[in-house]
């Protein structure tokens, strides 16, 4: 005799709610900018596993714009496609984020005040060339590529390898919040002028300045990224 079959438990997924306010031009988008809205206000938490048959039964799609939306979405770092686990939504919280601030407000103003007098002119116009480079970029999941080649160009000459291998893992922890934020806000809110300035300091070798503004950038980003999660339940769907 079979028993009478179990009530489907809840998933993760009812929480997705597709918003029909807008004429999407392709399913793609249609299903990005649904789990986008709903991972950034947290409707679907960190670690939820995305399994794309499970998504395309609940658009009603095929899987073709479904693993397109999740290629996507993992360029914008909001989800990690993990080894025997497939696709799930990224891991982050304040209390991560703030971590990897004060890190990084401990290492890289000294490796920066190490560098700046041994900085060649070479080292200095591949910093302007990032520079640039960010200005034009329009993709939010090249932007913390772009910015941890800005800031370890500028390190780069401290001469002190194993400060140097710890900066730059911070700044690949920090790679998420900032792609996070970036996906959320914007790339206007990318801190350009602290980075002009910044190089500016270098280029006159003036350590303090340099320093100064570098701490400023990186205690205006903790702030930023504090008040996202304390908003972060107001994300509306269409952004
Ligand atoms: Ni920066």
């Amino acid at each position: 005799m079979l028993d009478p079959p179990l009530p489907k438990p809840p998933s993760p997924l009812d929480a997705l709610r597709p918003s029909l306010a807008f004429r999407w031009r392709t399913a793609t988008e249609f299903v990005e900018a649904t789990l986008k809205a709903a991972i950034l206000d947290g409707r679907l938490p960190g670690g939820t596993p995305l399994r794309q048959e499970e998504l395309a039964a609940r658009f009603g799609l095929s899987r073709m714009p479904v693993r397109e939306a999740l290629r996507q979405l993992e360029s914008q770092a909001l989800i990690d496609v993990l080894p025997h686990r497939g696709a799930v939504v990224t891991e982050i919280s304040a209390a991560d984020a703030a971590d990897t601030y004060a890190i990084r407000r401990a290492l890289e103003p000294a490796a920066l005040r190490l560098s700046i007098p041994r900085l060649s002119d070479h080292a200095l116009r591949d910093a302007a060339a990032l520079i640039d480079e960010m200005d034009a970029e329009q993709e939010a999941g090249r932007m913390g590529l772009l910015n941890r080649r800005f800031h370890m160009t500028l390190y780069a000459a401290a001469g002190h390898p194993r400060l140097l291998a710890l900066a730059e893992q911070q700044l690949i922890a920090f790679d998420r919040y900032l792609r996070f934020h970036l996906a959320s806000q914007g790339r206007a809110h990318m801190a350009q002028e602290d980075h002009r300035a910044m190089l500016e300091a270098a280029r006159a070798r003036d350590t303090g300045t340099a320093i100064a503004v570098l701490e400023r950038h990186l205690d205006t980003a903790a702030g930023t990224i504090a008040r996202f999660f304390a908003t972060r339940g107001g994300v509306t769907e269409a952004s």
